[in-house]
């Protein structure tokens, strides 16, 4: 079933005032009324409440500006919010517990030139696990197999600047997964792949049994990724529910300037996830 969340109406997830999912244990991640103004005073959050179970997988939908990126960068204490808090399993946001929430809270960047700024792409992998304290064969195991998990093992060696764009993007993504974070979030991570790229970062993607945020203008991509979409816009949560369902409500698509790609049959979808159980096939 869909929500739909007017202007204003309390989102309270079941398990009030901050319960877990299951009443005792925590959310993977907790967002309760946050708010944000960037220094210009431009409202970017306007009262975001998500609560994120842990092992969900969770699209993160809207049109351009409708806050996204700064709810994203909100979860691990980029930006601290203007009212309301955070919470990563239970551990709230703030100043003193950075550290650990980052550590916990992997963000992949839209633009992995933002990520990316060693001389080589190991040395990027390593850099994350070597700052939390990670050395010697364990870091070296941690670099390899995020590397590996990505398909990036042979460009190990190689200048993050001479890669190309499909290749930087999973060198960004191997490292953050070098970090072992409990909860990763993508900002577009589709974006400027070829498709044997998009469909094997998917693969990857799929095989990586943390919490996840995908954060997506590619509404198939993130069919065939979540199982559950949230809708932001000017700032709120405006719908949240099953994917499909999401997808199906055009009315509610259309109102919030999201629209699926020529051709693509939603129905076919729903009957290929139902026939695989979890999640769709992606070859
Ligand atoms: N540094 C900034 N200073 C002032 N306003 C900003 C800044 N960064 C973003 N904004 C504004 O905050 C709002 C939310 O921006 P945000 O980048 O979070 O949107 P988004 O949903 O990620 O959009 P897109 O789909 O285009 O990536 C927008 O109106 C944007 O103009
Ligand atoms: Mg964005």
């Amino acid at each position: 079933m869909i929500r739909r969340l007017e202007a204003r109406e309390p989102a309270a997830q079941d398990g009030p005032g901050g319960d877990g999912p299951d009443g005792s244990s925590s959310w993977a991640v907790e967002v309760r009324d946050v708010g944000y103004s960037y220094p210009d005073g431009h409202v970017a959050l306007d009262g975001v409440d998500l609560a994120i179970r842990p092992g969900e997988r969770l699209a993160l939908l809207g049109p351009n500006g409708a806050g996204k990126t700064t709810l994203m960068l909100h979860l691990n204490g980029v930006l601290m919010p203007t009212r309301g808090h955070v919470a990563i399993d239970g551990t709230r946001v703030e100043k003193r517990s950075l550290r650990e929430v980052r550590r916990r809270v992997g963000l992949v960047f839209q633009d992995p030139d933002d990520q990316l700024f060693m001389p080589t792409l190991a040395e990027d992998v390593a850099f994350g696990p070597a700052n939390f304290g990670v050395e010697g064969s364990a870091l070296v195991a941690s670099v390899d197999e995020a590397l590996a998990a990505v398909g990036m093992t042979e460009h190990a060696t190689r200048s993050p600047h001479h890669l190309s764009g499909g290749q930087r993007r999973r060198g960004a993504l191997a490292s953050v997964l070098s970090c072992r974070p409990d909860v990763l979030v993508l900002d577009e991570p589709s974006a400027n792949l070829d498709p044997v790229a998009r469909r094997e970062l998917a693969d990857t993607l799929l095989g990586i049994d943390t919490t996840m945020i995908v954060v997506t203008h590619d509404l198939p991509y993130a069919a065939q990724l979540c199982e559950r979409a949230v809708i932001v816009d000017a700032g709120r949560v405006v719908a949240d529910g099953p994917i499909l369902d999401i997808l199906e409500d055009s009315t509610t698509l259309a109102a919030h300037r999201l629209e699926l790609p020529w051709g693509f049959d939603i129905a076919a979808m729903r009957d290929l996830s139902d026939r695989s159980g979890r999640g769709l096939p992606t070859g």
